[in-house]
């Protein structure tokens, strides 16, 4: 764990501080006891998020949102009292932008902090963590816009009903607390929408609704690949058939990886034709050139697309997976071709640059790309032919240890092969011709053909 993440306590406390007066004793209080809850929940997400360690921007954007937390948290209850906390508003924005476990890390260091600044105030606590708790179950499937309303509206319910008993718990209630307090949830739940694009766009760390617009086939990168490189618009489409089944079916998000499948190979808008699926007259333009010339244009659909991805300000793990959806491996083609040429030709001069897969869904979309590659291949379309094909892929990927830093199980693989198998039988579904001795088993019992 590096030694910055001891400064944002500090920088949350000092922000907290600002609207009150110093007290020394309070502060050296504040300080001991927000550290320690800091280092629990930066423990708590660093070990279960692979993008905090990929990427400076996640650690960025969370410690940014902790210190404006705590300075809004501190002013708002300091001016209008706990019932409109600001609480649920920050731990909501980082359960959409994070995982849950962010989530409730930052709701519960805010509780933890605002007790401890307002005077070991028992109801700033309560209400906090229970704002936190109930924001990270009811936000943690958000895809539409509706499902923040939603969340609102249960929140609501709750603030009502907890700051009802608040003359039970505490002996006195404020005459507006109760309304307020219910009316807390929606005010934040507009903020919440107006501030998303922002810090998405600020950020490139994007909240499901987020992810869901980039998805749309209207967004521009996606329609120029439709028009420049209409072959690999299709492999994409089907990519993200086969990412989307596999990430549901191991529990990856399924939505990142269709997404992220659908601009997997936006690099090839710049030269499609180098690209066998956008080959359509049939000449192969590699044929009149180097084979160490086609191995950089190669690469460069990987490059480029990279550069694509940064200026139109795509979520960094959809830029991961432009990067890795090729890891390491050998251009084969190129490689063999360029040591007829010259034997002492190395193959490390014809890898893709990498790096290799970093999370789950970039290593399925890696596993689905070879996959739709070579199914479309395939001479013969059984069952049994599409499952020796998935298999000897996904473990010819898994032998070259393309998928050592993926976070992919043996299990995980198994699963995976299934679910490509399945998708696969059902894109050829209507092509299938049943044998004939079926077809006059079927007559005899009744069945139309
Ligand atoms: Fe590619
Ligand atoms: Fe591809």
């Amino acid at each position: 764990m590096s030694w910055k993440v001891f400064i944002t306590p500090l920088l949350a406390v000092a922000a907290a501080n600002v609207v009150f007066p110093v007290n020394i004793s309070r502060l050296v209080l504040e300080i001991l006891i927000s550290s320690a809850v800091w280092m629990i929940v930066n423990y708590d997400m660093l070990s279960k998020s692979p993008f905090f360690r990929i990427h400076k921007s996640y650690v960025a954007t969370l410690h940014t949102l902790l210190i404006l937390g705590s300075l809004a948290s501190s002013a708002v209850i300091a001016k209008f009292g706990s019932a409109l906390s600001t609480i649920y508003l920050f731990a909501a924005l980082s359960i959409l932008l994070f995982e849950e476990a962010s989530a409730r890390g930052i709701g519960v260091f805010l509780s933890v902090l605002m007790f401890v600044h307002f005077n070991e105030d028992i109801w700033i606590l309560l209400e906090g963590l229970i704002m936190s708790i109930i924001a990270s179950i009811t936000l943690r499937y958000v895809y539409r816009r509706i499902d923040v309303l939603k969340s609102a509206l249960i929140m609501s319910i709750v603030q009502a009903v907890l700051f009802s008993m608040k003359v039970f718990i505490i002996g006195t209630v404020g005459k507006l607390e109760i309304p307020l307090a219910a009316a807390n949830p929606f005010i934040s739940s507009i903020i919440i929408l107006g501030l998303l694009p922002y810090i998405e766009y600020a950020s490139r760390i994007y909240s499901n609704i987020g992810l869901i617009e980039l998805g749309n086939l209207n967004h521009p990168l996606l329609k120029l690949l439709s028009m420049k490189a209409p072959g690999t618009y299709h492999h994409s489409s089907m990519v993200a058939n086969l990412a989307e089944a596999a990430a549901e079916r191991i529990g990856a998000n399924s939505l990142l990886a269709r997404v992220a499948a659908y601009y997997h190979d936006i690099g090839k808008v710049k030269r499609p034709v180098f690209f066998i699926e956008n080959q359509f007259e049939g000449e192969n333009p590699h044929d009149g050139i180097s084979p160490f010339l086609s191995h950089l244009i190669l690469d460069e659909h990987v490059k480029y697309g990279r550069v694509l991805a940064r200026k139109y300000r795509l979520p960094i793990p959809i830029e991961c997976v432009i990067a890795e959806h090729h890891g390491t491996r050998v251009q084969v083609f190129f490689y063999n071709k360029a040591k007829e040429l010259d034997p002492n030709v190395s193959e490390d001069d014809f890898r893709y640059p990498g790096p290799k897969p970093r999370f789950k869904e970039s290593g399925i979309i890696m596993l689905a790309d070879a996959v739709e590659a070579a199914s479309r291949a395939l001479k013969g379309k059984t069952h049994s032919q599409i499952r020796s094909t998935v298999e000897e892929v996904v473990m010819g990927i898994f032998g070259e240890k393309q998928l050592d830093s993926s976070g992919l199980t043996l299990e995980d693989l198994e699963n995976i092969i299934d679910e490509f198998v399945r998708v696969i039988m059902s894109f050829y579904h209507h092509r299938i011709e049943y044998p004939k001795e079926s077809i006059e088993v079927r007559a005899l019992n009744g069945v139309k053909k």
